[in-house]
Order: C-alpha cells, then sequence, then structure tokens
C-alpha cells in the first residue's frame, strides 16, 4: 500500500499481573482522512471513496485554470470572485438552458458548480445564474478548440460611451451611440458583476476528467436525484479589492504603511511612439517649428477572462497595418522630409475609457509631452482594418467639428491616394483615440475601419476575435514555435501606397506587446549602427533621444544596435497620477484587484449527514480515549508497578 506517511508506534508492553500482552504495531497515515476512515470503515462500510488513496488521488487539481477577475471603477465593481477559502459546489453540467431549473430550484444538494459549453455561455443563462447564486457556487466554461459559428462579444454596445467627445454637452444628438450603435453584438458581460467565481477551461484530458465524474456520479437518471458520494469542485480566485476604486486605492495607503501590500492596481501600461524626424525630447511643450500628422494605432484589447485578449481584428489589424506604413514611408520621409512630422503612436489601454490616448493628450496639454497640443496639424487613426479579401476600407470623420469650414477643408483635403469609401456625412465617429483628441479641441482628423457602419467584427472584444478568426493559415509543416514566426502575407497591409514590400511577424497579442512593437516600430524605422552593445547601450545613457537596441533575446539572431525615434511614454491615466481623482468623470478609473491564488480541483463528497456522522465518530472515539487515557494513568500504579520491577532486579 503506497503510504505518504508511513509512522510506526511502538506500545509498551503490558505486564499485569502475569498477564502478558504482546507489542502491538499501529501503522498510520498522517492525512485526517486516513485516520477517521480507519476508524469509521468497521463502523460504517461505504464505497466510493477508497481512504487509501493519499489526497494527490482524492484531489484532482486541474491543470489550466484562467479565472475572470475583479475590475473596479468610479462607481463600480465588475468580474467575479470566490471566497477567501473557494467556493465549493456539486458539479452540473448544463445540457441547455431548459436544465437550468434543476440548478436553480429542483435539485436537491444546492449550491451547484455549472459546467458549460460556450455554446451556452449566454447573457440569458449567466443573468438566470447571477440571480440564482445563492444556489450557484460557481460556473466553469469549456472554450472550444474552435471558433463558434456563431457571434460572440462579451463587451458593451457602446464601447467607452462616457469617455469619448459625444457628450451631451458636444451634441446631444450624439450622445450615448444615438445614431450608431457600434457593437449591436456585445452583451455586455464582461462589465457585470458576479459574486460567484468564473473560470475558463481548455477542452482537454482535465475537461474530461470532470465531464467523467460528473457522469459517473452526479447524473439525474429519469429525474432521480444521484446518490451520494457526488462530485464537487472548488474554484479559489479571492479578490482583495472591493467596492470601488476610491475605496480600494484608499485602503491601499492604509495598507501600505503597515505592509508594501496592496489590493489594486490601476490599469497602465506604455504607449509607444517614433517620430519621422528627430524631435527634441527634453524641451517639451509647444514648438513653433512643428507640424505634427498624429498617425494612431491601439495595442491593447481584452476578452471575459484574465490575460485571453487576442484582439486579432480589432487591434492587431490596425497597429500592424500603421507599422507597415511606418516602414513603407521610411525611406521617403528620409530622402525628401516632408514639411509635417509624422508622429508614429500606439496607444495602450484603449478598451478601459482611453487610458492611453487620454493621458498622451493630458501631457500635451501640460506641456509634459514632446509637442504641444498646438503642433498637432491632424490625427490619422487606423482602426479594425479586416484583412479579409472582400473588405473595403472607410475613412470616418466627425460630423460635429467639420461644421468649422476649416477644419472641413483639411479632413475634405486628405487624399491618400488609396481606394476608400467615406460613409454618410451625418454619421459620428466610431470609438476611437481621436476622439480624445477632439475631446480637447476641434482638429482635423480621420479614422480608417473596415465597416461602413456597425461593426463587421463577429468576435470583438471576446476570445475568439483571434488568428482562425483571421483565416490566418500556417503551413502545414511548421511547430507552434515556428507558426509565431512563420512571416505571413497576411500581416501585410491593405494600403496601395507604394506596396510594403516587408513582411511581418503576426503578432499573437497577449497580456504585453508594447515592448515587442517598440522593438519592431525601432527595427522598421531606424538605421543599424555598427557598435558593440556596451557602446550601443553607453551611448544610450549619453542621448536618449537617438538610440534603442533591438532585443537581444526576442528572436535566435544576432543582436545589434540600431538608431531610432521611438520611445516610450506613460499610459497610465492622469486620474491616478498625477490628478488623484478617483471619482473622475473625465478620466479612466479602472483598477484591477489582486489576488493571491488562482486554482480549482474536483473531488468527491460524502452528504452532509455522513459527514456530521464522520465528526461525531471522531469525537466520540476522541472522548472515549481520552476516558480511557485518565483511567490508564489514574490506574497506572496498578497497571505498571510489576512492569519495572523485573528491570530493576536484572541490574
Ligand atoms: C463603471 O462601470 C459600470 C459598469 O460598466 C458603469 O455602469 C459605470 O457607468 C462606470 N462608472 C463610471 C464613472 O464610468
Ligand atoms: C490525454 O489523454 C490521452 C489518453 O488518455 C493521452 O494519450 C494524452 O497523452 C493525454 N494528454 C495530455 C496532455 O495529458
Ligand atoms: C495535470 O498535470 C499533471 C502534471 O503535468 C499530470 O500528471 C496530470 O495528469 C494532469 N491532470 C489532468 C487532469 O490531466
Ligand atoms: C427510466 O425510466 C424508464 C421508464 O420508466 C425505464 O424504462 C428505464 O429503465 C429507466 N432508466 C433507468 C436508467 O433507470
Ligand atoms: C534640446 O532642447 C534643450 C532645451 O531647450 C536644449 O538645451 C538642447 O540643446 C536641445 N538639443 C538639441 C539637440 O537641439
Ligand atoms: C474653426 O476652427 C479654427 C481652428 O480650430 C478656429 O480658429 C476657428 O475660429 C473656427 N471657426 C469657427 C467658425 O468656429
Ligand atoms: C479562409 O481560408 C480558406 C482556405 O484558405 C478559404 O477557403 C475560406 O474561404 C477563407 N474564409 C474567409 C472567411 O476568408
Ligand atoms: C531589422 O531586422 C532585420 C532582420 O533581423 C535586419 O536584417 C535589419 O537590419 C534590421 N533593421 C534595422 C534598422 O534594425
Ligand atoms: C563593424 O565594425 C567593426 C570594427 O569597427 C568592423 O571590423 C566590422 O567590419 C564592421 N561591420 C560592418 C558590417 O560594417
Ligand atoms: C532569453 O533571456 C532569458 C532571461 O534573460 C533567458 O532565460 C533565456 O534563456 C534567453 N533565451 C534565449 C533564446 O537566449
Amino acid at each position: 500500500e503506497p503510504y505518504m506517511d508511513v509512522a510506526q508506534i511502538r506500545l509498551k508492553k503490558w505486564k499485569r499481573r502475569g498477564c502478558d500482552l504482546p507489542y502491538i504495531w499501529l501503522q498510520y497515515e498522517r492525512s485526517l482522512c486516513a485516520v477517521l476512515a480507519t476508524g469509521l470503515i468497521v463502523v460504517f462500510p461505504f464505497t466510493g471513496v477508497g481512504c487509501n488513496s493519499v489526497e494527490k488521488k482524492i484531489y484532482v487539481h486541474l491543470n489550466y485554470t484562467v479565472p475572470c477577475v475583479r475590475l473596479l471603477n468610479a462607481t463600480h465593481q465588475i468580474g467575479c470572485q470566490s471566497s477567501l477559502s473557494g467556493n465549493v459546489g456539486v458539479l452540473h453540467v448544463l445540457e441547455s438552458e431548459d436544465n437550468l431549473d434543476w440548478v436553480l430550484s429542483k435539485g436537491p444538494n444546492p449550491p451547484y458548480l455549472v459546467i458549460l459549453e460556450a455554446a451556452l455561455f449566454t447573457r440569458s443563462i449567466m443573468m438566470k445564474l447571477k440571480n440564482g447564486s445563492n444556489r450557484v457556487a460557481g460556473v466553469a466554461v469549456v472554450a472550444p478548440n474552435t471558433n463558434p459559428t456563431e457571434p460572440f462579444s462579451p463587451y458593451t454596445t457602446c464601447p467607452n460611451e462616457n469617455t469619448g467627445v459625444y457628450t451631451e454637452k458636444y451634441d446631444p444628438a450624439y450622445a450615448h451611440c444615438n445614431v450608431t450603435v457600434w457593437n449591436p453584438l456585445g452583451n455586455g458581460l464582461a462589465y457585470e458583476e458576479f459574486d460567484f467565481p468564473i473560470f475558463s477551461l481548455k477542452d482537454d484530458n482535465d475537461t474530461q476528467v470532470i465531464r467523467q465524474c460528473f457522469l459517473d456520479h452526479n447524473q439525474v437518471v429519469n429525474g432521480s436525484a444521484p446518490q451520494y458520494p457526488l462530485c464537487a469542485m472548488q474554484l479559489y480566485s479571492h479578490m482583495s479589492a472591493v467596492t470601488d476604486t476610491a475605496t480600494c486605492m484608499r485602503r491601499n495607503d492604509i495598507n501600505f504603511s503597515i505592509s508594501p501590500e496592496g489590493v489594486c492596481d490601476p490599469l497602465g501600461d506604455s504607449n509607444v511612439w517614433a517620430s519621422s524626424r528627430p524631435i527634441n525630447t527634453t524641451q517639451k511643450g509647444h514648438k513653433n517649428s512643428e507640424n505634427v500628422i498624429i498617425a494612431a494605432a491601439r495595442l491593447d484589447s481584452r476578452s471575459f477572462f484574465f490575460d485571453i485578449a487576442p484582439g486579432a481584428q480589432s487591434s492587431v489589424t490596425g497597429f500592424v497595418s500603421l507599422l507597415a506604413a511606418a516602414h513603407a514611408l521610411r525611406n521617403a520621409t528620409q530622402e525628401a522630409p516632408p514639411n509635417r512630422t509624422i508622429l508614429y503612436t500606439f496607444f495602450q489601454g484603449e478598451t478601459f475609457d482611453y487610458i492611453g490616448s487620454s493621458r498622451m493628450v493630458y501631457d500635451m496639454e501640460n506641456n509634459q509631452f514632446a509637442v504641444d497640443l498646438d503642433n498637432v496639424h491632424s490625427v490619422l487613426e487606423v482602426g479594425q482594418v479586416g484583412l479579409r479579401s472582400d473588405s473595403q476600407l472607410w475613412l470616418h470623420s466627425d460630423p460635429v467639428s467639420r461644421r468649422n469650414s476649416s477644419v472641413n477643408d483639411e479632413v475634405a483635403s486628405k487624399d491618400l491616394n488609396v481606394t476608400v469609401n467615406q460613409p454618410q456625412a451625418s454619421q459620428p465617429l466610431p470609438p476611437s483615440s481621436f476622439q480624445r483628441f477632439l475631446r480637447a479641441r476641434p482638429i482635423p482628423g480621420i479614422v480608417i475601419e473596415d465597416h461602413q457602419s456597425v461593426f463587421t467584427n463577429r468576435y470583438y472584444e471576446s476570445m475568439y476575435d483571434n488568428a482562425e478568426y483571421l483565416n490566418i493559415s500556417y503551413p502545414s509543416n511548421l511547430t507552434a514555435d515556428e507558426q509565431l514566426e512563420h512571416i505571413t502575407e497576411t500581416a501585410t497591409v491593405p494600403f496601395t501606397l507604394s506596396p510594403p514590400t516587408a513582411e511581418f511577424k503576426f503578432i499573437h497579442l497577449s497580456s504585453e506587446p508594447t515592448f515587442l512593437v517598440q522593438y519592431l516600430l525601432a527595427n522598421l524605422t531606424g538605421t543599424v549602427v555598427n557598435v558593440t552593445k556596451e557602446d550601443c547601450q553607453h551611448q544610450r545613457e549619453d542621448d536618449k533621444d537617438k538610440e534603442s537596441s533591438v532585443p537581444p533575446n526576442g528572436t535566435q539572431r544576432e543582436s545589434f544596435c540600431v538608431r531610432s525615434t521611438v520611445h516610450l511614454s506613460k499610459a497610465l491615466s492622469p486620474a491616478f497620477d498625477p490628478l488623484k481623482e478617483y471619482t473622475s468623470t473625465e478620466y479612466s478609473t479602472w483598477t484591477e484587484s489582486r489576488w493571491k491564488t488562482i486554482k480549482g480541483r474536483i473531488f468527491l463528497v460524502a452528504s452532509h449527514e455522513l459527514e456530521m456522522l464522520t465528526l461525531g465518530v471522531g469525537v466520540g472515539v476522541l472522548v472515549t480515549s481520552l476516558l480511557l487515557t485518565y483511567l490508564i494513568s489514574s490506574k497506572a500504579d496498578i497497571l505498571f508497578s510489576s512492569g519495572r520491577e523485573p528491570t530493576n532486579a536484572t541490574y
């Protein structure tokens, strides 16, 4: 028997008035379960849980679990969490929405932990579970290995509704997506609050173990309740922050005086930018000589679950196109510099109320950036530009600022030499970083998208907005790693400027593409200089404006030194730094809670009655043994006196 921790106890040899007792050997496991079971097996021989099994056998730990986590803004908390000790529930694999009443009312063993196939992860089912949350311990969603056929977007229908330019003040006719509801497929699940944990599971052996455990123990046969022991699941995703951002930032400050452990962190990252000719970055604020065109794209996306944000169409197509454009324009702008500087900017955190762009505009307004807002001539933004053969490009502009004839002339004169269309003049801008510039002042600008009106993206801000959705195919003889490296034609741009000859690595946008984009931009717009690594780093110290080295490690190639104008700038909402206005309605206030443990496991549970019986017997055994001990020690004289005498007598 594979005992985990075998201890051997040798009991004293008892001698009592000429009556010899034998030596007794006892073996026990340290596991409480086993100790209780040894006592119990005699009393109550029940099958199912073989208590020989050590913990490893009883608990099946789930290897791949992705939680939904808690986020907070000025007024709300969204996302999910478990209790501190994890939520336990009896497994129930939901077959259809009609079966929900087993979980919500009929089933005799609540709370239930509901396993959902991805097709059942709908707003209707999730809201019913949310409303019946006293009988729901948690939800595990089995992520499919291929994209579903149905559209799915857990985002809102009107992205960044309150932090774009279209407010009541700007023009009430356009506020709250009155004219165009951009993401009509959005079900808003990612902005709901659930007071139970929700995990995503990969469809693999783990999931098979779960399904099997359900079939073996929990299946409802002919409507009659399954018998104990039942298969249960426990999910841990306790979140430290509660209520809202102001509350958790206050608690951060209190905690910080005791230990450096906070409860939440503001969402933030870095924007990446580069200019088509060097700009003096030590000199902040207004420069008469500068006249810049901002060419922008966003770097981020999100989905319902933590850290799964492929954002293939929603952001990768845009920033890859902009990288390609920067590269295509490199030689042209170096040979014959245009009279306007092009500022390539890649914004981070746009999903969460335009963190990156609002920060850059704030810095420009407050003379904290290399160029001032007065220096900005116009903005050209690349949004979602689907790379399908049938996709057309549309130039969106802001009807409100175009009422000013000088703005309108600039917008109309944008001659891109590309075949593009313009939507109806009365249509407002889609959600875009450009809106944050317009919010500050009426700057001319356009946003390039692949949709005329509502989004064509069927999986906006969901885990299915991935390479598969873009129909990216790799030569079949490549490994997964090679696929990442593979230079794919799909990533070249739909621009017909001069068709870019360079091709690009397809980037899987995961948590932090910032550095990757920084290095790619340096590679695509900079020039290689022949100096050693030390000199390169040293020069960088001397002259931060010009040097930026390619990662020594990102690819297996030799590293080299590159001279470029690439910089990082803060993408942290001004509400946190420097304003500390945690209830701001002007700037993003999103924070993410901290957590300690994310894990899940399945095991068999005995009925409540059996647990009580176990406890009762345990207490009984304890009391009996205490009595026995008392009895023995009080009679020790009689019991052991005869045993000692012969020992003494030997010597
Ligand atoms: C905070 O988020 C909730 C949920 O999305 C939203 O209803 C609310 O308007 C947001 N509050 C602010 C101040 O943006
Ligand atoms: C999954 O289970 C199958 C059959 O039991 C086995 O062959 C395979 O190696 C397992 N895969 C993993 C990743 O454990
Ligand atoms: C989880 O991973 C461990 C180690 O890789 C493996 O032994 C175990 O079988 C896996 N669990 C399941 C359910 O596949
Ligand atoms: C379910 O009920 C039907 C009809 O009452 C019966 O024929 C069948 O054997 C039952 N199935 C099981 C698994 O008990
Ligand atoms: C950049 O601006 C600073 C401050 O105005 C000035 O001292 C410095 O000489 C300038 N550098 C270059 C290269 O022009
Ligand atoms: C139009 O915009 C320009 C530049 O922003 C501004 O100087 C001008 O006063 C505006 N004209 C009207 C009629 O508002
Ligand atoms: C995806 O690619 C396959 C094979 O290259 C092609 O048959 C299919 O039509 C493509 N689908 C879309 C939506 O472009
Ligand atoms: C960019 O990367 C390619 C491939 O590693 C290299 O050949 C080229 O010299 C690099 N150019 C710059 C400017 O970094
Ligand atoms: C780089 O510089 C070293 C020493 O200065 C020289 O030996 C080498 O040939 C140079 N490499 C290139 C590609 O110019
Ligand atoms: C990349 O860097 C990491 C940490 O610096 C190191 O562990 C890893 O081995 C490096 N990979 C390669 C391919 O050099």
